[in-house]
């Protein structure tokens, strides 16, 4: 460490700066925001998953005192506000005028005086539905000749969304048939849900005399939700340099809090029409059936090796489901994400990949839940197949991944499918990972076990990530670049204030970024307050999502740092009356060279800058960087676990979790390893427990969390973490971002561990979630239930 703890800089595990606010229940968030005239909106969901709607009856809601007005579609339709652009330049409705398409879709909204009279007014109306024909499942939605769901796009004569390929499809075609093996695996990642500790939500203040539009809101993404409401309310008076979105204290997003809801827009019509502030919140229950959805990928995963292990080709075939529209917030070029970073840490001379994205009479899905744009579906496929074709070789998992993996001297390295990964060591992160766990030992202690007819399995994941989107020349979200931005003050005390344009929901931005200007400047990191989330006062950019703050915004803020730093060099120089050249630093003051008590600090220059500054100089010192990245990162890490599986109720236990990641230069090591807790946690629910389900007729199961169950502590082993550090080469300060790694490795490694377990029962492969019904009746089939 180059800084000591007074300073904090890169690699302090200094305690997070936000967290005395959030543990003494004293943070911001939106439902704790109240403004003079408050009022309050409810939403009437649709029952059905597809309907006519013959009538809005809203004589009974109207009549509950305190109960002002309903919102419904027609009201919106005068305005052209019924229909919103989504950000994957689809449609949705954000008010229905005749036709709803999915079970709690936003039929109309009560404004009331106070929530629970909103919400008595919800239950008054009175709505009469015609119930039309569904379609819940996607691969009959995409069947020739299906009837077509979005008949408001004329000449649409299908349900495709999109198609959306990468690679040689011939080459790999070819290599595949001339492959010794072919490993195939359907392997279905269901529905699931971000399911964050706080739901969507805002309050949306129309101050109609200045003409100002105030919306403090859930988003991960301020400026772009602003430029997005200019863009489509610019005609109703609503311009950029009126709208002001503050995202205050986000209890977690995890991607679900990128796209817009219909609510969003509701509430801010509704504040125009009104011109009172409009708060919405959603419960619960709303939340968990109408918005945040993720995964829904069938694929056909195909993997051919040569008879020693050597892997040949890769073909994956993936039928998307997205709801009724497509909302997935993903860089427009990619529609499917990076999903074609699906080689993961292999040196595969062929692949090819293809998504075909289909409409459904469900909710929007595609939220990239704390992954970089369907980076999990992608690992999940190659790392199951793997153990598939492992298990057809009858090879260890571990000797045939040591066999392919991407040669560490080969980096940076180009896949086939077009990436460039800028850094890695694959068989060192995993040789730490057996090392740490007893690898050979557990391989004994399985066998024993066997023999004893116990099932006990150990499951490998060497995933890669890739993240930090991104380079402008290829990563944009309806049309806006995706670089990202810091600005700095330095105060004449030489106390700073600092501004992002990314938006924390919880990963401890406020300490990190601190500690980075920290680490360039040589100010306290205490000393330095950072602000994200208001589009009144921090510069432009994207957001936070898919791990992109440190390589993106993290790189911006050590950038303008060093842009102060050599006006203060300058002015040390002008102070010390010596040449610039004469000059040396270690971190927080320049001395002569040779001569250390000839020095001036940091905190010395800032108050020159305004006090002291020689002939010509620019006063002040504030640097303001907007970082475009020249590549994204590639974080990698490799996962092993071991569980127990009961033989009486299919129960699986996971009895250890070693995760060895490896994230370039760590900030802050104590908070990586928070983050890598989080997603572990969060990659056990969707292995074992999460899924959003629906019936024939579109009903949602796991609409509550009766019915859809998030781990606790009760179910998650104590997480055994390491690291191995390859830093990135062309990050200013060589990190990678690491947000979402865990979420991304840990679902395969407990699957594989679940099918090694079961493996000399025949089995090959379970899809998760893998819950104790699904492996009793495969333990049934078998005839080794007890
Ligand atoms: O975009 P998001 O903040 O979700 O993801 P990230 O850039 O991966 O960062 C998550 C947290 O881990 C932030 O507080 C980062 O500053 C911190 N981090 C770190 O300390 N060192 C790294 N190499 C990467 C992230």
């Amino acid at each position: 460490m180059k800084t000591d703890a007074k300073i904090c800089g890169m690699g302090h595990s200094m305690k997070r700066k936000e967290d005395p606010r959030f543990i003494r229940g004293k943070g911001n968030y939106v439902d704790d925001i109240q403004l003079p005239g408050m009022l309050y909106m409810d939403i009437v969901r649709s029952p059905y998953a597809h309907a006519k709607i013959k009538k809005i009856d809203t004589s009974a809601a109207l009549k509950i005192p305190g109960v002002l007005a309903v919102i419904d579609g027609p009201t919106l339709e005068k305005y052209k506000l019924h229909w919103m652009p989504t950000i994957s330049a689809d449609t949705q409705m954000v008010l229905p005028i005749d036709e709803v398409m999915y079970v709690a879709q936003e039929v109309c909204a009560v404004i009331a005086t106070e929530r629970y009279i909103a919400a008595d007014g919800a239950d008054a109306v009175e709505v009469e539905y015609e119930p039309l024909p569904v379609m819940v499942d996607p691969l009959k939605s995409i069947a020739p000749g299906a009837p077509v769901l979005r008949k408001d796009k004329k000449d649409k004569k299908d349900n495709l969304a999109f198609h959306w390929e990468a690679g040689d499809r011939g080459a790999c075609d070819n290599a595949l048939a001339k492959s010794d093996v072919v490993a195939s695996q359907f392997v279905y990642l269901p529905r699931i849900h971000v399911a964050s500790m706080e739901t969507c939500g805002c309050v949306a203040d129309f101050n109609s005399a200045e003409g100002k539009l105030t919306v403090y809101m859930t988003t991960q993404a301020p400026h772009a939700v602003r430029t997005v409401f200019a863009l489509v309310a610019g005609h109703v008076g609503l311009s950029e340099e009126r709208i002001r979105i503050v995202s205050p204290d986000i209890g977690g997003g995890f991607g679900g809090k990128v796209p817009v809801y219909p609510g969003y827009v509701i509430a801010v019509a509704a504040s125009v029409v009104i011109g009172k502030p409009i708060k919405w919140i959603e419960d619960r229950m709303e939340n968990l059936q109408a918005d945040s959805f993720a995964r829904d990928y069938h694929m056909k995963v195909e993997l051919g090796a040569n008879k020693d292990g050597t892997m040949t080709a890769l073909r994956i075939k993936t039928i998307a489901d997205h709801g009724y529209t497509n909302a997935s917030a993903n860089p427009m070029k990619y529609p499917a994400g990076l999903f074609s970073i699906c080689t993961g840490a292999y040196d595969l001379k062929h692949a090819f990949c293809e998504v075909d994205a289909v409409y459904t009479h469900k909710p929007p899905g595609g939220v990239a839940y704390r992954c970089s744009f369907r980076v999990t579906e992608a690992a999940h496929a190659i790392e199951r197949v793997v153990d598939v074709l492992a298990q057809k070789l009858k090879m260890d998992p571990v000797e045939l991944r040591m066999k392919n993996f991407i040669p560490t001297e080969r980096f940076p390295y180009k896949s086939v499918l077009g990436w460039e990964y800028d850094s890695g060591n694959y068989p060192a992160a995993l040789k730490k990972a057996m090392d740490i766990i007893g690898y050979e030992a557990l391989r004994r202690e399985q066998k024993e076990k066997r023999s004893r007819g116990e099932l006990m399995g150990i499951g490998v994941c060497s995933f890669v990530e890739i993240v930090g989107a991104g380079p402008s020349k290829d990563f944009d979200i309806l049309g806006l670049k995706m670089f990202d931005s810091a600005e700095i003050r330095v105060h004449p005390t030489g106390k700073a204030l600092a501004r992002f344009g990314t938006k924390s929901q919880g990963q401890g931005h406020e300490t990190t970024y601190a500690q980075i200007i920290a680490e360039e400047l040589g100010i306290p990191a205490s000393d330095i307050q950072v602000e994200e989330g208001d589009t009144d006062t921090a510069p432009y950019g994207l957001g936070t999502y898919a791990s992109r703050s440190t390589p993106t915004s993290g790189a911006a803020a050590a950038l303008a740092a060093r842009k102060i730093r050599a006006k203060a060099k300058t002015l040390a120089a002008h102070l010390l009356e010596c040449s610039e050249a004469d000059l040396d630093w270690v971190p927080g003051k320049f001395f002569v060279k040779g001569v250390p008590d000839k020095a001036k600090t940091i905190q010395e220059c800032a108050f020159a800058a305004y006090t002291n500054m020689p002939q010509g100089m620019e006063p002040g010192m504030e640097a303001t960087h907007y970082y475009d990245p020249p590549n994204l990162t590639f974080p990698f890490g490799s996962y092993i676990c071991v569980v127990d599986i009961d033989r009486g109720t299919g129960e699986v236990k996971v009895r250890r979790f070693v995760a060895v990641d490896d994230c370039g230069n760590i900030i802050n090591p104590m908070i990586v390893e928070g983050q890598i807790h989080g997603g572990l946690a969060q990659g056990v629910g969707p292995a074992l427990y999460e899924e959003i389900g629906y019936d024939e007729d579109g009903n949602v199961f796991g609409g509550s969390f009766l019915d859809y169950y998030v781990p606790t502590a009760l179910e998650c082993p104590k997480w055994e973490t390491d690291k191995t550090i390859t830093p990135s080469p062309h990050h200013p300060f060589g990190a990678k971002g690491v947000g979402e790694s865990a979420t991304v490795g840990a679902p395969p490694a407990i699957a594989n561990a679940v099918v090694d377990a079961l493996s000399h029962l025949g089995v090959t492969h379970v899809d998760i979630p893998i819950t104790p019904e699904k492996v009793w009746q495969l333990l049934r089939k078998a005839g080794a239930a007890e």
